[in-house]
């Protein structure tokens, strides 16, 4: 018997049961199809536990290395802790058919996709790079009108083009990769989920959440993939709003003050992969406390109904009812008083003119901002 761990959730495997066979005996909402190891429907990952070696072997090499498994061929060896695919981890081989040049540099690419491609127009992509970090975004439009090809417009922003495009002439029929689709950015926020009272009580009405918090943002701020978020943050600011957030959407008692986590995340690139490592350290924390399956599931839940505004491939704008407030931008300001610089530390006098970043609220003197001058 294996402790078998997706979402939230848990369920023991039995004897020579699949792991798709016992999420669905325990009612998990699993995408599954064949059942054969054909269709890929169930595949996901694996973060912690060993993958049985039939459970990958009819996956590319670049899947199983992160991880990935099929449910439906996956008899656990192991306890594991498993997540729906990641996104970012999805690549759609294409033939490019034509380049559309545009005026603004960013031109449109015509293609055909060698697996079924679903999409909906308006969703970003990625262009498979050398690198993540550096691969240049698409939309994607919909279909050529004539020809049937979906088209995608390829934002370069003056970046350079990839060698097999470089003469639109010849670009006919290279083959590229496309990672995504990714969600588009949702129209409307997740309303609250019912409170659950009786959890907040079984959590020595708050004791166990403090606790947990505090050994849980300890891993958070030791972490190479999860502490570049919090740059600027206090632990003891986080976990104070994480309690107080966690008591309001427990109990219903109005005690958060904070914003809601769709515009406090608002700028932070999160994808699955990231949310998903995130949730395991949560894991690793109500494990190490001692909580019960029963009271682990039911605390998840308040944080992965939010998912859908937290996880992202490209940063949403922070809105306030029906206005959008850039604060991904510099703006500049005159100085009432005197302050110093947050690169350097030198002085800066009152009345000098300096950049600041709006959310960030850093400000440059006149050598850091180099061409950007500031002036008194
Ligand atoms: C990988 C996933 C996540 C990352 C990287 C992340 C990161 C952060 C960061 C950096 C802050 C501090 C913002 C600030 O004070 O300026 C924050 C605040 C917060 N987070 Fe998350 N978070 C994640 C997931 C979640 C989840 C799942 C929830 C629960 C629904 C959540 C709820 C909150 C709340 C309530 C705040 C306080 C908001 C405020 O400033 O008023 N976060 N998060």
């Amino acid at each position: 018997m294996s402790h078998l761990h997706y979402q939230g959730h848990s369920v023991e495997s039995r004897d020579g049961e699949t792991v798709l066979d016992a999420f669905l005996r325990a009612g998990f909402d699993i995408a599954f199809s064949c059942k054969s190891g054909v269709c890929r429907r169930c595949m996901m990952r694996s973060i912690e536990g060993e993958v049985p070696d039939a459970a990958a072997a009819k996956l590319p090499q670049r899947l199983r290395d992160a991880g990935y498994l099929l449910a439906c061929q996956c008899k656990p060896v192991s306890d594991m802790v498993l997540t729906p695919r990641s996104l970012e981890d999805m690549v759609t081989t294409c033939m490019l058919m034509q380049v559309d040049e545009q005026e603004d540099g960013n031109p449109i690419l015509n293609f055909e996709a060698c697996t079924e491609l679903d999409f909906h127009a308006g969703q970003p992509a990625r262009l498979v790079g050398e690198s993540r970090e550096s691969e240049p975004e698409m939309v994607l439009l919909g279909h050529h009108e004539r020809e049937g090809w979906i088209q995608a417009r390829l934002m370069l922003q003056g970046r350079p083009r990839p060698p097999w495009m470089s003469d639109p002439d010849a670009a006919f029929g290279a083959e590229f990769e496309l990672r995504g689709p990714f969600p588009s950015e949702p129209a409307s926020e997740m309303p609250g989920l019912a409170p659950d009272p009786s959890l907040w009580a079984a959590l020595d009405d708050g004791k166990r959440v403090r606790a947990v918090l505090e050994t849980f943002y300890r891993k958070v701020y030791a972490d190479p993939l999860l502490q570049p978020y919090f740059e600027r943050v206090t632990m003891d600011r986080v976990i104070g709003k994480q309690y107080a957030f966690l008591m309001q959407s427990m109990t219903g008692e109005a005690v958060y003050l904070g914003e809601r986590p769709r515009n406090s995340h608002h700028w932070m690139v999160i994808p699955d992969s990231i949310f998903d490592h995130r949730q395991k350290l949560m894991l690793d924390a109500q494990r190490e406390h001692g909580l019960s399956d029963d009271l682990i599931e039911r605390w998840s839940a308040f944080e992965e109904h939010f998912r859908p505004d937290i996880v992202k491939y490209s940063p949403w704008p922070r809105r306030i009812g029906d206005q959008v407030v850039d604060t991904e931008r510099y703006d500049t300001v005159r100085l009432d008083e005197a302050t110093v610089c947050d690169h350097c530390g030198a002085e800066i006098d009152a009345g000098t003119v300096v950049r600041y970043h709006m959310r960030l609220g850093k400000v440059s003197c006149a050598a850091c901002s180099g061409a950007l001058n500031v002036t008194s």
